[in-house]
């Protein structure tokens, strides 16, 4: 139906006949002439339909905007004074001498250039919303992502292998979305959270390398960087150490940033300690390129009179921990006790501050509520040790580990943000050195930090018995700027070392065979070393595309609430197939639900 796409025809068409297909961007009439914006997935183009041609001027005159259109005519050149240099059409027009309107179009629920419409609006009408040349090129930054990474696994002579939909739980830490068996009444399957156990079994079955651009599904709490629908490029080799898949995964990521963005990677990326990232970073994910450090003070401040930090420096399982804001004196009042707030939300009980004035006369050059508290020797060392200068401003958070690691790591990364501490560019990290475990307190037990899977970083089967809480594992995290982009372990073979970490989790024999018999059967028949890897491709390309949210690097992304706007799913389903399922809900879906 087209000779060419609207957004390539450029001055080397000068005098040549096209044919056109796209959507009318805008539609002007100027003193007797028509001129339409032309649209299509290639952009913009300029076509004029002159009155002397009575029938299609006609026809002109009748489209609006988002109608479908077929245009053939002559290019030729721009008159001087129109032309426009941030087009690649901007040099011609399209004289046109026929026009079919191929479909009409209803007055769209939003204008395409309008960057303020509200995302509802965007979801409902999808369609519309992806014409924008601002999501085209998201969905082909996407689409090229995905080739180059395969191109990268296939010449590495890695195999993709489909693994099954419609399969048992995989514990990757979310709630399961089921669904119910017709054939097996009152039986479900789950949806995978992540192809984690199939791949180990590939591994078993001598496969080698495996990949598979996976859709996982985890049906828990939403947020920019989560969606209950997700895609990862899931990776597992045979016969590896931490290193091999750290090194083969790098160097498809360098080549990936180089052909797409143009952006040198380091080589090697540098590598983290989890144990250095909390105490540093109070992250499991640090964002390197904001130059702010958290700072130790338990030493500093072990016997002050002031219960709030004398009490946690002298417990092994708190810490009191300093954070330096340069030039954070203009914080006013308000935006303190915001940012006091803000780390409420991840449990810390204060936000203690020294407006630091002047450091060279002492306590009376300081400005806080806790200064009386605290005598001079730990004044000089608070200062000393977070190396502040006259106008900066120190916050404190005291209290358990956990609470001052997340608050004060989420508090040094909005301060970044709202300060542009930002520094340009990519900062990409391995994390190392996960812990195996971590304490449950709800549910009073062990729980796995990656998944059940990992192996430890010792063999020594008494140690790991003995001492859970201080267990390293084999994992490692790929981060970029802030965004846990992958993560991956080494995986337990051994048969034996599974029965006892699935054990130590609280997992019985027969619960362990009931859920991952299959798996623990593997083992014994002959399983390699083996290890893997997953990366979130929807949190890459947001990335790389400079998006703030996962929905806008999906075609059809689900809302916060986790439905489609666009389908209205999730949906009732009738009596007959609830029937056939055996099911009965035991509460009727509200009659609001639209
Ligand atoms: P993990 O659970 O860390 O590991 O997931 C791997 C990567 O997937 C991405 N990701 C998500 N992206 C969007 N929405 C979500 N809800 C979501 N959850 C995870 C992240 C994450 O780093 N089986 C293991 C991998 C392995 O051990 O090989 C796994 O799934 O980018
Ligand atoms: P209070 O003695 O409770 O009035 O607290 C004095 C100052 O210490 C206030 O600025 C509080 O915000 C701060 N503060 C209280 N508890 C903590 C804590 N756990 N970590 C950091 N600062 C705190």
């Amino acid at each position: 139906m087209r000779s060419h796409y609207c957004g390539v025809v450029d001055a080397a068409f000068i005098d040549q006949e096209v044919t056109l297909c796209g959507w009318v961007h805008k539609r002007r009439d100027h003193g007797g002439v028509i001129f339409i914006d032309l649209r299509d997935r290639e952009g913009l183009i300029q076509i004029v339909v002159d009155p002397d041609t009575a029938e299609i001027f006609a026809i002109a005159e009748q489209v609006r905007n988002e109608f479908v259109l077929q245009i053939t005519g002559r290019v030729r050149n721009r008159p001087e004074g129109t032309t426009n240099e941030d087009l690649r059409t901007g040099q011609i027009e399209v004289l046109a001498k026929q026009l079919v309107v191929l479909n009409a179009a209803d007055t769209p629920p939003f204008q395409l250039d309008d960057d303020d419409v509200q995302e509802e609006t965007r979801m409902r009408y999808r369609y519309i919303d992806l014409r924008r040349p601002q999501m085209q090129q998201r969905m082909r930054l996407r689409s090229a992502v995905t080739r180059k990474l395969r191109e990268a696994l296939d010449s590495d002579g890695f195999l993709d292998v489909e693994t099954p939909i419609l399969t048992r739980a995989t514990p990757e830490g979310a709630r399961d979305y089921l669904v119910p068996s017709r054939t097996h009444q009152g039986e479900f399957f789950a949806l995978p959270q992540s192809p984690q156990l199939f791949k180990q079994i590939l591994m078993m079955s001598g496969i080698d390398r495996y990949y598979q651009f996976a859709r996982c599904f985890r049906d828990e709490d939403l947020r920019a960087d989560r969606q209950p629908e997700f895609s990862q490029l899931d990776i597992e080799m045979s016969f590896v150490e931490e290193a091999d898949i750290m090194k083969a995964t790098e160097r498809m990521m360098r080549e990936l940033f180089s052909s797409e963005l143009d952006v040198q990677l380091p080589d090697p990326f540098p590598t983290m300690t989890y144990a250095e990232a909390m105490l540093r970073y109070g992250s499991d994910k640090p964002d390197l390129r904001i130059d702010l450090e958290l700072v130790e003070l338990s030493e500093q401040l072990a016997n002050v009179d002031f219960k709030v930090f004398s009490g946690p420096a002298a417990d092994p399982k708190c810490r009191v921990t300093a954070l330096r804001v340069p030039d954070g004196c203009k914080l006013t009042r308000k935006e303190i006790d915001n940012y006091t707030d803000f780390v409420g939300r991840y449990g810390a009980k204060g936000l203690a501050y020294i407006k630091c004035n002047d450091v060279a006369t002492g306590r009376d050059g300081l400005q806080s509520p806790i200064v009386k508290n605290l005598d001079d020797a730990a004044l000089a060392g608070i200062l000393e040790r977070t190396g502040a200068q006259s106008g900066d401003l120190i916050f404190f958070g005291a209290g358990p580990s956990t609470v001052v690691s997340d608050s004060l790591g989420a508090l040094r990364v909005r301060l970044g943000q709202d300060l542009g501490l930002v520094a340009d560019g990519w900062q990409p990290l391995w994390v190392i050195d996960f812990p195996m475990f971590e304490w449950d307190e709800g549910g009073k037990r062990w729980s796995a930090l990656h998944h059940p899977f990992t192996a430890p970083s010792t063999n020594d089967l008494d140690a790991l018995r003995n001492d859970p809480g201080n267990a390293l594992s084999r994992a490692y995290d790929m981060v970029l700027n802030g965004t846990e982009l992958g993560g991956g372990s080494i995986r337990i073979h051994d048969a034996t070392m599974q029965q006892q970490v699935l054990q130590l989790l609280g997992i019985g024999e027969e619960e362990a065979q009931d859920k991952f018999g299959f798996l623990l059967n593997a083992l014994r028949y002959g399983a390699p070393p083996h290890g893997g890897i997953a990366f979130g491709i929807d949190r890459l390309v947001m990335l790389m595309a400079g998006a703030s949210t996962l929905r806008d690097v999906m075609a059809f992304p689900k809302t916060q609430s986790a439905s489609c706007l666009l389908t209205d799913a999730p949906g009732t389903v009738s009596d007959r197939q609830l029937k056939e399922l055996a099911l009965r809900p035991r509460k009727a879906p509200a009659a609001t639900d639209a």
